[in-house]
C-alpha cells in the first residue's frame, strides 16, 4: 500500500509506530516533524496466548498490510532496557527477559526500536498533545488493561517509572484501578473516581509531579469521574487519545535510528 511515500526528505520523516497492547495491536505511518498519520490506523487482536511467536506473526501482517519498508518504533507494555523486557505484566510471559528489539526486526527484517508503551504516549503527550511545552516534573498516565506511566522533568523522560505497579491496597495499584478492573467489578464512576482520588494522592507523596496527564481508555472517561478527583496537583486529560502510543513509538524509533530508504 505504502511503498514509496513522497521524496527523500519526507521519508526520513516517517516511520511506523506500532503499539502493542494487552488487547489489540494498533498501528499508522507517522510523519514525526507533525506527529499527523498519513495513513489510517489499522489494528489487529494481540493473539491469546501472546507469545514472543504469536505476536511477532501478527507484527508481521501489519507491516505487509503497509507494505512498509521503513523504521519501525515500537511500544511494548513492559520494562524495556536496551530492547529486552525486563517485566511481562500484561504480556505472555515468554517475553521476560527477551530481546523485544531482536525478536521483532528479526521477524520482519526491518530496524525496530521499543520502548515501553506508556512511555511512548507520554513522549507523544508531552511533543504534541495536552503536555505540549509544560515544564517541571510532569506524570503521564495511561490507563487500560494495566496503569503505564512515564514520568518527566522539562519533557526530559525517565523511563521504566511503573506507577501503576506501586503497591497500594494489598495489590499492585493497576490491580485496584485500571480500566479493566472498572468494568470487571462494574463500578460506578464515582466508585471509580474515588479510587483514583486514593491512588492519585499516593502518587503525588511518591513523586509530587507539577502536573498529571491521564490517557489510555480510562484518560477518555475523565469526565465523567474528574468531579471526585480533589488532589492538589493539576490533573486533566491526554488529548492525543489512542493515537498516542504509536506516534510517540515511531518518535523514539525516529530519534534512535538513522533512517533508512523506503
Ligand atoms: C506494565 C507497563 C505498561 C502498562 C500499560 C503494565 O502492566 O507493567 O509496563 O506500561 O501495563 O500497558
Amino acid at each position: 500500500m505504502v511503498k514509496k511515500r513522497g521524496n527523500n526528505e519526507e521519508v526520513k520523516n516517517q516511520v511506523l509506530g506500532l503499539d502493542i497492547g494487552g488487547s489489540g495491536c494498533k498501528a499508522a505511518i507517522v510523519d514525526i516533524t507533525t506527529g499527523a498519520f498519513l495513513t489510517e490506523r489499522f489494528r489487529l487482536e494481540t493473539p491469546q496466548p501472546s507469545t514472543p511467536k504469536a505476536v511477532a506473526q501478527t507484527v508481521k501482517k501489519i507491516i505487509n498490510h503497509f507494505d512498509w519498508k521503513g523504521r519501525v518504533g515500537v511500544g511494548f507494555p513492559a520494562i524495556i532496557k536496551k530492547g529486552v523486557a525486563h517485566s511481562a505484566a500484561n504480556i505472555h510471559k515468554d517475553w521476560y527477559l527477551t530481546n523485544v528489539e531482536k525478536v521483532l526486526s528479526k521477524a520482519i527484517d526491518l530496524p525496530v526500536k521499543v520502548t515501553n508503551d506508556a512511555d511512548a504516549a507520554g513522549i507523544a503527550a508531552l511533543r504534541f498533545g495536552a503536555g505540549k511545552g509544560k515544564k517541571g516534573v510532569v506524570l503521564f498516565l495511561t490507563i487500560g488493561t494495566g496503569i503505564g506511566s512515564a514520568l518527566f522533568l522539562d519533557g526530559q523522560l525517565l523511563p521504566n517509572s511503573e506507577f501503576g505497579h506501586v503497591f497500594f491496597k494489598k495489590d499492585i495499584a493497576e490491580k485496584y484501578a485500571a480500566n479493566s478492573i472498572r468494568k470487571r467489578d462494574e463500578l460506578s464512576y464515582k466508585q471509580w473516581g474515588k479510587r483514583w482520588n486514593e491512588y492519585l494522592k499516593h502518587l503525588e507523596r511518591i513523586a509530587n509531579p507539577d502536573l498529571v496527564i491521564l490517557g489510555g481508555g480510562g484518560g477518555k472517561k475523565f469526565n465523567q469521574f474528574s468531579e471526585f478527583i480533589k488532589v492538589d496537583t493539576k490533573v486533566i486529560p491526554a488529548t492525543l487519545q489512542n493515537n498516542a502510543g504509536i506516534i510517540g513509538a515511531a518518535m523514539y524509533a525516529h530519534e534512535n535510528i538513522k533512517a533508512v530508504g523506503v
